[in-house]
């Protein structure tokens, strides 16, 4: 519409009255129309922190491309309500640009305080954790190797973050990772492919890389490639998923160890994955990849001044690591969700996800995706020990509710507390937070199609227990 930013200046120079930015331009609303959307969500979700720091009097300072470009940061959290942070940066300089908006985001993410003036430090020497440098896994008493993750995510000083890249971009910046990877390739214990489910590259033709469908989802399930980045709200509306599956890979090493996603939510997630004891062993080894992937010459990464390591979302920002172990813990997920598990882990500091990553279920038998929350203001080294802290601490409450006598069986409880949980059957706003998850992945899933939330709330005691009893495999393996 281009409205909004060209009232001429009074005779005198002086600022008109009305703002500049205060129209509807073509790529962002005006302060009045976007502050009633903003406005319901401030009160209805006072967790979401984009919308609690959402401010009309900045936003009106904004003006022109800027302005759009900060809408474009800031729209996934009022079109996701639910959001827990709702902003993404779109390219490295927004976080110093729209300092006066994402220093209180993330300041109150990460320290719980908008004011927050910390400098990030990144420090990876891990000699003085744990035993001599060493997590080992075996001496909480797992008895079996454990899968153990961790990824950093990264990005490239001199290309647009995913949420602003268009199609032709997110080619060319594939393509720019290329040479790296042919390096990574004819390294000693490197090798390894590139696997790319990039159509084609536009103007350059056919694509070398490319797999199948049947290869891509047989990567997921490995857990090796991410999932269908266009099924994810959050991702869709802040436009980082745009052009799917355009510019999107993985190279992998030879021994299936060592991995670097292309065009996720950041330009690259560089992780280490593998079943055993030592976690110490997968940091180090990421350590040394990492070293070697500086030295390419492509790879010069985003940094902030304050904020360390650049990422897209500032959930990750600073050290872009989320260090991850799959663990079985049945006595804390017993009623088949994850919320008792929440309970426990987060006040030690840890995230629980499902086995197939963010916003998805656990597994059958029990098995989470537990991670340290903290990714800024903490060194490398001290995630990794708040994992292994955190994982003896959860177990040994998982080996306590083991203890607990078994919850009342559900034909005792109230037959008049239908929305409540019971032993045998989620709650149904905790339950259909995952069938939606379902619904909107696995249009094919038959099961999660036709799962009804004012059906499943009709059904109270034994009955609804049976009924999950009969659903939930549809739900726990949404394929
Ligand atoms: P990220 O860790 O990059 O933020 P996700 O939580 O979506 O992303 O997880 C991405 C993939 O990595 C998923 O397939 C997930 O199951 C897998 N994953 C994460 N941690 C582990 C682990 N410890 N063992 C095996 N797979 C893991
Ligand atoms: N944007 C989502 C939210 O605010 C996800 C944030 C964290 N996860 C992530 N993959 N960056 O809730």
């Amino acid at each position: 519409m281009g409205c909004g930013a060209s009232t001429p200046e009074g005779a005198d120079g002086a600022k008109p009255e009305k703002k500049a930015g205060s129209g509807d331009t073509a790529g962002s609303p005006g302060p009045d129309k976007f502050f009633k959307e903003v406005d319901k969500v401030k009160k209805k979700q006072p967790d979401n922190l984009c919308a609690k720091y959402l401010d009309k009097k900045y936003y009106s300072t904004l003006e022109g491309a800027d302005r759009d470009t900060f809408y474009k940061c800031v729209r996934t959290g009022i079109d996701n309500p639910d959001s827990g942070m709702g902003c993404y940066a779109m390219t490295p300089g927004d976080l110093t640009k729209f300092k006066p908006f994402f220093g209180k985001v993330i300041g109150d993410y990460h320290k719980k305080d908008p004011k927050c003036a910390l400098t990030h430090k990144n420090d990876w020497d891990i000699s003085s954790v744990g035993e001599g440098g060493v997590l080992d896994l075996a001496k909480l008493g797992m008895a079996e190797p454990i899968s153990m993750r961790v990824r950093v995510g990264r990005n490239l000083a001199a290309f647009n973050l995913p949420g602003a890249m268009d199609k032709a971009e997110r080619i060319k910046f594939e393509q720019t990772m290329l040479p790296a990877f042919d390096k990574l390739i004819a390294t000693e214990g490197y090798g390894g492919k590139v696997y790319s489910i990039t159509p084609d590259f536009g103007a350059d033709g056919a694509n070398p890389n490319f797999i199948d469908d049947a290869k891509y989802q047989e990567l997921v399930k490995k857990h090796v490639m991410f999932k269908d980045m266009d099924a994810d709200p959050y991702l869709k509306s802040a436009g980082i998923s745009s052009d799917w599956p355009f510019g999107r890979g993985c190279w992998m090493s030879d021994d299936e160890q060592k991995i670097i996603w292309i065009g996720e939510e950041d330009h690259l997630r560089i992780m280490v994955m593998k079943k055993g004891f030592l976690i110490n062993e997968v940091f180090s080894e990421l350590k040394t990849m990492l070293d070697l992937v500086e030295t390419l010459e492509v790879c010069k990464f985003a940094k902030d001044d304050q904020y360390g390591y650049i990422t897209s979302c500032p959930t990750n920002l600073g050290t872009g690591m989320r260090a991850s172990v799959h663990v079985k813990i049945p006595n804390l997920t017993s009623d088949g969700t994850d919320a008792k598990a929440k309970e426990v882990a987060g006040p030690l500091g840890l995230s629980v996800r499902g086995t197939g990553g963010e916003h998805t279920p656990i597994g059958a038998d029990g098995t989470v995706d537990i991670s340290p929350r903290a990714r800024l203001f903490i060194k490398e080294c001290e995630i990794v020990e708040a994992l292994y802290k955190g994982v003896e601490l959860l177990m040994a409450a998982e080996e306590k509710a083991g203890k607990e006598p078994a919850p009342p069986p559900a034909a005792e409880k109230k037959a008049d507390a239908p929305a409540a949980s019971t032993a045998a059957s989620p709650e149904p706003d905790d339950f259909f937070k995952l069938v939606d998850k379902v619904k909107a992945d696995q249009p094919d899933n038959l099961c999660a199609k036709y799962l009804e939330k004012d059906y499943y709330a009709s059904l109270t005691g034994a009955d609804r227990d049976t009924f999950y009893k009969c659903v939930r495999t549809g739900i726990d393996n949404p394929d």
